[in-house]
């Protein structure tokens, strides 16, 4: 039986935001395919969020926390889970500042990471991460490809937390005029439905 955390990042709401209408219909899938789980939504939108506090930067280490920190209750929970479903839209060129701020909420020595003589070393080795994104434009090739900070930005971070197993369902060009932005958004619920069953 596992955990799986579902991770939502996006101001726009469900019903409007095409990011939501992938990632809701991969969990939809999921939970078909897994039913012995449990999928616990966090959408960040609605969680009490900030940015790092001068005293909460001052105690970030396991050692300085207890579960009762807010920044260490979403460590834990992250690390307690044991798959991540991310769901957020590029934001000039990164991932919402919401979901840097919970980036930086769980990045804590001691919970998700530790330090070591060679470095940073993950703390959640084994688990497994998707994130599915939407984009206004295209960042697969060229210049573009440079650009592109949003998933690239969040399968780094995944993989300091030691999680490597970490897939990408993207639907790209939503708001470039004359692409038929209905069949993208189907083509990626398609390949989202697929990938859930196995997940
Ligand atoms: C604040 C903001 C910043 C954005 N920045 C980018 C960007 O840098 N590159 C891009 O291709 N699209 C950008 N977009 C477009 C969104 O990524 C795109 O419309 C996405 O599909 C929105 O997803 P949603 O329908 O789930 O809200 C931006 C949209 C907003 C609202």
């Amino acid at each position: 039986m596992s955990t799986v955390l579902y991770i939502k990042a996006n101001a726009r709401p469900e019903g409007e935001s095409r990011t939501f209408r992938i990632s809701d219909r991969f969990v939809e899938t999921y939970k078909k395919y897994h039913p012995e789980d449990t999928v616990l939504t966090l959408d960040l939108s609605k969680e009490n969020i900030h940015f790092l506090t001068e005293e909460e930067v001052a105690k970030h280490s396991a050692e300085m926390l207890t579960e009762k920190d807010i920044t260490a209750k979403y460590a834990y929970q992250f690390r307690n889970s044991d798959k991540y479903i991310f769901a957020e839209p590029m934001w000039n060129l990164g991932v919402p500042a919401i979901l840097k701020a919970y980036i930086d909420y769980i990045s804590i020595p001691g919970i998700t990471f530790k330090y070591t003589e060679n470095g940073a070393a993950g703390l959640c080795e084994g688990k497994k991460a998707v994130n599915i994104t939407t984009s206004g434009g295209d960042y697969s090739e060229g210049m573009a490809a440079e650009w592109e900070m949003c998933d690239k930005y969040l399968k780094a971070m995944m993989a300091l937390f030691g999680i490597t197993d970490y897939v990408t369902v993207s639907a790209t060009n939503l708001d470039v005029i004359g692409e038929d932005v209905e069949a993208i958004v189907n083509e990626a619920i398609r390949k989202a439905e697929e990938l859930a069953k196995y997940f």
